[in-house]
């Protein structure tokens, strides 16, 4: 079914490593560590891996299934599996979701820019205490000038790089960047060791305490470890569908999942030691990398180019996400509509930069402006597409293959190896079952919040 003049990766390490960078984003680096803090640690972390398990892993299994068994982009794909059936527009859904999330994610892909240049500057050794480092970050993503300007330039670095191709472009530079960032990750994560007192954090992180486990809590760790593997929105069905026919994508994934959760965890050791060495609250939400650790990086010796080179980690784990968001609306474009790459690139990346500007926005021009339940216009994308199309998505994806299509027509896109019989066994039971109910939940329960709330008033 595969088109033969479509480009393929060059190699199975080179898919590995653009769907570990996908993987591996703004996610593992920002988010995961503060909702961890948040959540009380270890306990959370316990969940969080189950939940990778059972619906992380599987989903996307399926999702590169379904890209390499038909060899399209999403809305090519459904249309090659179900011809003339309702099912194409769930191409398009997916399609819409990645247009919506990478316009916010290149707002904060713009921060780590702006973060860089504070670091190269000087400013961030003046960051004190919490209360100039804060009064900092809120002036930086208030003022609409660098706001836009980042957003955009963050942008141009990644179309630019697209435009070169699947393998000149997302392939070579996941290839220099992933093995940048891991190098980087370590040197913070030392750093953090080898100040006094971060052993709190080493513990903060391996010793769980069960009573700070809420039910919130718990729909987080599911949440996240579907938004973590890039899924429910066509990204890995459009980088499986560049994948050759003889790559293994059951043990492919398995190193792509270990790979996303293993940086997850370093993140979390790169943060908090650090941060408890320096007695700070590890709860600090979403502040936590650009309000707080500014902090820690003040205060400890040479923490200029300790700033520099965290802004820069974090940067790289931004731009190759945002890469393979970008990718799956380019791949629409160049595939249905047979416009060329850099045509689509372009043309596309404008349109994203335009309806980022909001968002970009959102934090100073118009703050106040509450579009949803007392949600900014940034804070409604993020909930709207973490809790609602993405897991939505998740759920089309998964009734479809298991459902609709039939598993059996695409067992032969899995290792044929006789050892892993029973794990492609394993993988059909959840995708039909347990995957599809897990991610009603995330999709039901800040419904179930809101009218509770609701009701309680
Ligand atoms: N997985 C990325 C992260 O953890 C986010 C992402 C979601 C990327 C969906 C692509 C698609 O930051």
């Amino acid at each position: 079914m595969a088109n033969i003049s479509r480009e393929h990766w060059g190699s199975k390490i080179g898919f590995i490593l653009a769907a570990a960078g996908s993987a591996i984003g703004l996610g593992n680096v920002w988010k995961f560590p503060y909702i961890t803090g948040a959540n009380g640690g270890a306990a959370f972390i316990i969940v969080y891996l189950g939940f990778i398990l059972l619906l992380g892993l599987p989903i996307l299994i399926t999702e590169i299934v379904i890209g390499r068994h038909t060899g399209k982009d999403p809305v090519g794909a459904f249309k090659t599996l179900a011809p003339n059936s309702i099912w194409k527009n769930t191409g398009y859904i997916a399609i819409f979701t990645a247009f919506i999330i990478v316009s916010f994610y290149s707002v904060v892909g713009g921060w780590t820019l702006g973060y860089i240049v504070k670091s190269v500057l000087g400013e961030i050794s003046k960051f004190e205490n919490i209360k100039t480092s804060g009064g900092a970050f809120n002036n930086f993503i208030g003022n609409p000038f660098s706001m836009i300007f980042y957003h955009f330039l963050f942008l141009l670095t990644c179309l630019i790089i697209i435009q070169l191709g699947v393998k000149k472009g997302i392939e070579r530079y996941s290839k220099i960047l992933m093995p940048i960032f891991l190098f980087l990750i370590v040197l913070i994560i030392i750093r953090g060791l080898m100040m006094p007192g971060s052993f709190k954090g080493v513990s903060f992180l391996l010793d769980p305490d069960f009573s700070k486990l809420s039910w919130s809590a718990v729909i987080d760790a599911l949440g996240h470890s579907f938004f973590t593997l890039s899924l429910g929105m066509g990204t890995m069905i459009t980088y499986g569908s560049y994948l050759n026919k003889k790559e293994k994508i059951l043990s492919s994934s398995v190193y792509i999942a270990i790979l996303d959760t293993v940086i997850a965890l370093l993140a979390g050791f790169a943060i908090f030691p650090a941060v408890f060495a320096m007695n700070m609250d590890p709860s600090g939400g979403p502040g936590l990398i650009f309000s707080i650790l500014p902090v820690v990086f003040s205060n400890i010796p040479y923490g200029a180019i300790f700033a520099f080179i965290f802004f820069v980690l974090l940067f790289i784990a931004a731009l190759t996400s945002a890469i393979s968001m970008i990718e799956v609306v380019v791949a629409y474009l160049v595939d249905e509509k047979k416009w060329s790459r850099p045509k689509a690139t372009y043309s596309f990346g404008f349109v994203i930069f335009l309806i980022g500007i909001p968002a970009a926005l959102s934090f100073g021009a118009i703050k106040d402006f509450k579009i949803f339940f007392g949600y900014n216009f940034f804070d409604f994308l993020d909930k709207l597409t973490s809790n609602i199309m993405l897991p939505a998505g998740g759920l089309l994806f998964a009734i479809f293959l298991g459902w609709k299509y039939g598993l059996n027509k695409t067992m032969h896109e899995l290792d044929q190896d006789t050892s892993v019989t029973v794990l492609k066994k394993v993988w059909a039971v959840t995708v039909k079952f347990v995957s599809p109910v897990l991610l009603l939940f995330v999709m039901i329960y800040p419904l179930m919040v809101i009218i509770y709330n609701y009701l309680k008033k």
